[in-house]
């Protein structure tokens, strides 16, 4: 079978190509690079002997999909490409809806004039707002997102919603991702963020490694364990098998379905911390600072759909996810530059 992997060469699709390839499938990645480097794909040959084929170009262009769609007998697409960074969708709303609304979109467009009517989607937990309880279940109500990416996943899954609703022929999977850390276990492919680290773990690896001086842990009032956020962190090789069993799971089914990609356990900052510390030996200087704006207190998945309808789990451990960040990081200190 030929996959299209589009966001191919970005963290997440990146370890998930390199699955796929594992599982015997063909792979075809669509990816811009405006926010990743083709070495992801040279680690991703190196690891498993097989190559991914780049083509580099936009979601959005219509004209290209119709290109790749007539050379390649694709059979099903993996849609990661999109933006991601919440901070930046604040003041680039335009950009946002550009790439995640409209390229989704088009590329719908393009697989059903090719007759590929199979699509893995990359949602997210944000799509749930703020529940009142936890562990948060599939058929929780969407909630309000406060930022433009957060907009921009909601709208797509109702989108995707629709489009089964009204064409019995596609097969749709929305996996709802948690919180994406770790890398492969080979040390050779990880993440690999442009500029300061928005997120946790990428920033306290940058720490240890002594790129950045202190992390800021923003607010220890929140109520848990310890004052400080609570998240359901899953090492990225489970989430990559994650997709392969979804694709499988649609590729004999119709209609829309809906998973949480999730560990089922929470993990408050200064534990993620404290794991990251002894995975790495080192220390991780941090400063208590206000808490940042539109976080909630606590987010963590009731993975048990996923485990019923696609014999999937998370295997991997917190400790795991740290140690497998630390090899990455300390042997690419600047990422696949290095
Ligand atoms: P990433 O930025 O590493 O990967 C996204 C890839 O898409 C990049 O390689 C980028 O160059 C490419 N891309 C962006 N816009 C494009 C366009 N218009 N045309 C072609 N390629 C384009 O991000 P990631 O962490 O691997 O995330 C993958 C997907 O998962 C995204 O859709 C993201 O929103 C979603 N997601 C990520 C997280 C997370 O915490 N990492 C959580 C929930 C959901
Ligand atoms: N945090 C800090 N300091 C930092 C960064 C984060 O204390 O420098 C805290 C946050 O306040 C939060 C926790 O660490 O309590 C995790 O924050 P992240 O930024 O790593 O992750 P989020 O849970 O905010 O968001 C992530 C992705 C979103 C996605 C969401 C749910 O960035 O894209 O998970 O899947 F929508």
């Amino acid at each position: 079978m030929k996959i299209l992997v589009t966001g191919g060469t970005g963290y997440i699709g990146s370890h998930t190509t390199l699955a796929l390839l594992e599982a015997g499938y063909e792979v075809v990645v669509l990816d811009n690079l405006c926010n990743s480097s083709e070495a992801a794909l040279h680690a991703v040959e190196a690891i498993c002997a097989k190559s991914a084929l780049l083509i580099r170009g936009d979601v959005c262009d219509r004209a290209l999909l119709d290109r790749i769609f007539q050379e390649h007998a694709i059979d099903a697409v993996l849609h990661f490409a999109g933006l991601k960074a919440v901070g930046e969708s604040v003041r680039k709303p335009l950009e946002y809806y550009q790439a995640n609304v409209c390229g989704s979109i088009t590329l719908c467009q393009a697989m059903a004039a090719a007759g590929v009517f199979r699509l893995v989607f990359s949602s997210s937990a944000t799509v749930y707002g703020a529940p009142e309880h936890m562990p948060i279940r599939e058929d929780f109500p969407t909630g309000t997102p406060t930022n433009p990416y957060g907009q921009s996943k909601l709208i797509i899954e109702n989108v995707l919603h629709d489009l089964c609703a009204a064409q019995p022929r596609w097969s749709v999977a929305l996996l709802r991702y948690f919180n994406p850390v770790g890398a492969h276990a080979s040390g050779l492919m990880g993440e690999d963020p442009r500029g300061i680290p928005n997120n946790l773990v990428p920033y306290i690896s940058q720490v240890a490694v002594g790129s950045l001086n202190e992390l800021s842990i923003f607010g220890d009032d929140y109520p848990t364990v310890d004052g400080t956020g609570v998240r359901d962190y899953i090492h990225v090789v489970d989430l990559a098998d994650g997709h392969l069993k979804a694709l499988q799971t649609i590729s004999g089914g119709s209609g829309i379905n809906v998973w949480n990609l999730g560990t089922g356990d929470g993990y408050s900052v200064r534990q993620v911390v404290h794991a990251f510390e002894q995975a790495s030996g080192r220390p991780v200087p941090y400063r208590v600072e206000p808490r940042r704006a539109g976080d909630i207190a606590e987010c963590w998945a009731d993975p048990s759909k996923a485990e019923q309808e696609l014999g999937w789990t998370a295997t991997r451990n917190l400790q795991e996810m740290m140690a497998d960040t630390w090899r990455w990081q300390s042997s690419h200190p600047k990422g696949y530059l290095e």
